[in-house]
């Protein structure tokens, strides 16, 4: 009887240890995947226009990723995800082909985000923006 009862409790004891450590395992994956309340995806950022010159990119943060604002050397405004489709890695701007080109397995893309070569599966997610007094809105 009394050896009955220490093996519940042992069970308990093991059941409540197992389910922290699948908790301290599971949480942080969580909180990773998870999208964050009020994070930035609901968030516009506002980049000058005197900040992007002809043929120049630059890269911002937006809805928690990166993102990058190209002038084109014709003077045309684009704003694109930096994240390359393949699997993730962030493009570099190079300014001299006036391409994008990720790092991770040489994919290459037009300013304009389109594939280019490589293995990217699709082009660089276009973002919405707008321009007024000088400003451009992204989001
Ligand atoms: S992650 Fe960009 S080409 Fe593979």
């Amino acid at each position: 009887m009394e050896n009955s009862s220490r093996r519940k409790f042992l069970g308990l004891c093991l059941g409540g240890v197992a389910a922290a450590a699948t908790g301290a395992v599971i949480y942080p994956v969580y909180q990773y995947l998870a999208p964050q309340a009020g994070s930035s995806s609901e968030k516009k950022v506002v980049i000058p226009e005197k900040d992007v010159p002809e043929g120049e990119a630059k890269f911002f943060e937006f809805a928690g990723a990166s993102a990058v604002l190209i002038r084109t050397r014709q003077g045309g405004l684009i704003a694109l995800s930096a994240v390359c489709t393949h699997l993730g890695c962030i493009v570099q701007w190079e300014k001299n082909k006036q391409e994008f080109l990720c790092p991770c397995h040489g994919g290459l893309y037009t300013a304009e985000g389109t594939v280019i070569s490589g293995p990217p599966p699709k082009p660089l997610a276009k973002l919405p923006f707008t321009v007024e007094n000088g400003n451009i809105t992204i989001g």
